[in-house]
């Protein structure tokens, strides 16, 4: 029973570069590699095979103690119930970490369906994710297409050596394994990854809320340790929003197709990560309340993960 440990936060180039520098302080040597993976926007979950067979599944929960949602992730086409041991992973027991998440596609879709039989719409994909993992009704969940990527591997028996080698056998084994992964030797590499993925992670199909750097080895995982919660072996790299300034035109109403009235910022047009805005959500009448927005302020507008600019 291993604890489900959190990441430490990282927004800047410095903060990478001092991630990097302790690493190689504490383990006396600057000959690291470092794993760079995507940051999955969804909800963690603890799988545990027993005999080549799924026995149970548990969300992070706060941290200690989680759910048990065996019987919803049952549903879950991409993860495997039945696994194939390779020869040279001879462990009765083993542990798959990763994160459940819907697609953005999917996520349209079940909103659509949520409007039509005039029911509450989620407010993003990691929201739908985590109460579709919470409903008691596995039929339910069936209708929610839910995705899984596995990204560790966790053993009693000291037979693995690194995180790629075990990415691979995971993979082996049937798990998804997402391949937009980088091994990196140095901070310039990291940094490198960081760049390329600021806007090609607009063009995935499900969202990220960033990078996760970690060392690849697990020996050098086992000297660098924990503090508190956090592995001193790793941290996340978010991406701030982009955002633009612009100025609020007017607010209009837009009537939906089951009648729902909903205010829409018409704005002066500018361009946000390479499409000019026009227009952007305002939700209902108490978030216009709660900003105070009037036609003639100057407001800023992002995209998250939604289509509709906020
Ligand atoms: S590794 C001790 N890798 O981010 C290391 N986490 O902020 C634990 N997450 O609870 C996590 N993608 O739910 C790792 N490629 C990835 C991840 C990832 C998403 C989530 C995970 C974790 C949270 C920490």
């Amino acid at each position: 029973n291993f604890p489900m440990l959190s990441l430490q936060n990282t927004y800047t180039t410095a903060e990478i570069e001092a991630f990097v520098q302790r690493c190689q302080q504490l383990l006396d040597t600057d000959k690291i590699q470092y794993l760079v993976e995507l940051k999955f926007d969804g909800v963690s979950i603890s799988l545990r095979y027993k005999n080549n067979r799924l026995n149970k599944a548990i969300t992070r929960g706060d941290g200690a103690v989680g759910d048990d949602v065996t019987m919803n992730i049952l549903q879950v086409k991409d993860i495997p119930k039945y696994i194939f041991k390779p020869a040279n992973f001879p462990v009765e027991e083993f542990e798959v970490r990763g994160e459940v998440f819907m697609t953005r596609h999917n996520f349209a879709e079940i909103n659509n369906q949520q409007i039509l039989k005039n029911q509450k719409v989620f407010s993003n994909p990691r929201n739908l994710a985590s109460g579709t993992l919470k409903l008691l009704d596995p039929e339910e969940v069936a209708r929610r297409p839910l995705n899984f990527f596995a990204y560790y591997l966790l053993t009693k028996e000291p037979v693995l050596s690194d995180l790629s080698t075990n990415l691979e056998l995971m993979k082996t084994m049937g798990f998804p394994i997402n391949s937009n992964f980088k091994l990196c030797n140095s901070v310039t590499e990291i940094l490198e990854f960081i760049d390329e993925w600021k806007d090609k992670r607009d063009e995935l199909p499900y969202n990220i809320d960033g990078l996760v750097i970690k060392v690849n080895s697990i020996k050098q995982q086992q000297e660098l340790g924990y503090i508190a919660r956090f592995p001193r072996w790793a941290i996340a790299y978010k991406y701030s929003a982009e955002q633009v300034e612009t100025k609020l035109l007017d607010i209009t109403y837009q009537v939906g197709r089951t009648g729902i009235v909903s205010p829409v910022a018409e704005l002066e047009p500018v361009e946000l990560s390479q499409t000019i805005v026009k227009r952007a959500t305002l939700h209902n009448e108490d978030f216009i309340k709660e900003n105070d927005f009037r036609v003639g302020d100057y407001v800023f507008v992002e995209k998250g993960g939604e289509i509709i600019p906020k």
